[in-house]
């Protein structure tokens, strides 16, 4: 693995998987894999999960974590090739890039989208310009269109799920992406990658739902069954992915914000007892019911506390010496 950005950065899912799984369980099995290395974090948003399960995961590898607010502590990043600099950008990050690149071993970006800018924010320009220009291997932290480390987790939550409670012999799990409500307009990046890593692994029925208008990428989404029939959906499902997501076609809009697409205890009886997943922060009882939340068949803090080994994982493979 040269750099951890989408699900093709990764050879074999359910190795990486197994390696997250196996740090779960000792969690200081390669505390010397790191020593005299450094990552560093750098962020353009705001963070809870990933910025700490990150720190936490490169310190059990004896790792040095750096964190650094670029968008309140930094000058403010150029990321345009050939930019006349006259506005409120001052440093362009081919100056920027080469120098965090010698000062980490890793490098470690989160940025969100504009949802103004299809084009741009679709061309991934900020995560391609730090490969480009550091020199080292970059994690996304997510970018514009993905959130690779919170996909690898959500299919570590769902295997080791089924490791301890098989569902069925021989069956697959049915797994449902479902759109929720929300009060302002959330970028695609969680619905892209989770509908991509549960494509790409391929172990599952893959269902997504969302009202008209809410279609994502095609490209995120080959192999899934898409349907606006939410009921439909739900029914017999074995795990349920709950997240809102703005338009894609009619870019970062939002259309139908139809309260009853919020999943309620009673949804929750058209499925198979399904476990329920979200990647957080979560509107309670606008995306997600307390009901649900507080309820038994949420994941959502074993989904969150596993962040930690998706980041350690991948740290750990990035870790390694390349020929
Ligand atoms: N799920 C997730 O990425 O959480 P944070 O935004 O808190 O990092």
């Amino acid at each position: 693995m040269k750099n951890f950005i989408s699900v093709s950065d990764v050879i074999d899912i359910n190795a990486l998987v197994a390696k997250a799984l196996a740090y779960k369980a000792n969690p200081f099995r390669d505390k010397t894999t790191g020593t005299n290395k450094r990552i560093g974090l750098l962020f353009l948003n705001p963070s809870l999960r990933t910025r700490l399960s990150t720190q936490v995961a490169a310190q059990n590898l004896g790792m040095e974590a750096i964190v650094f607010n670029v968008d309140k502590e930094g000058w403010a990043l150029e990321f345009e090739e050939g930019a006349i600099m006259n506005g409120n950008t001052v440093e362009h990050v081919k100056d920027a890039a080469p120098i965090l690149g010698n000062y980490f071993d890793i490098l470690c970006i989160r940025t969100f989208p504009s949802l103004k800018n299809r084009e741009d924010d679709y061309s991934e320009m900020y995560i391609s310009q730090f490969i480009k220009y550091a020199g080292v291997p970059v994690i996304s932290l997510e970018s514009a269109t993905l959130h690779p480390l919170q996909s690898l987790t959500d299919i570590i939550t769902i295997k080791e799920f089924l490791n301890n409670s098989p569902l069925r012999i021989g069956g697959k799990p049915k797994i449902v992406l479902t759109w929720a409500p929300h009060i302002k307009p959330l970028p695609q990046c969680v619905a892209n990658s989770f509908s991509q890593w549960v494509t790409a692994w391929g172990e599952a029925d893959f269902v997504i739902t969302h009202p008209q208008n809410y279609e994502l990428a095609e490209k995120f989404t080959q192999g899934a069954t898409i349907t606006h029939n939410q009921d439909e959906a739900l029914k017999d499902a074995d795990f349920v992915y709950v997240k809102n997501w703005s338009a894609y076609n009619e870019y970062g809009k939002m259309f139908n914000n139809d309260p009853s697409w919020m999943l309620t205890a009673e949804k929750l009886r058209i499925t198979n007892n399904a476990k329920v997943m979200h990647c957080l922060p979560v509107r309670r009882n606008i995306e997600l019911s307390d009901e649900i939340l507080d309820g038994p068949n949420s994941l959502v803090t074993q989904e969150a506390s596993n962040r930690v080994w998706a980041a350690q994982a991948v740290i750990s493979e990035l870790l390694k010496p390349r020929p």
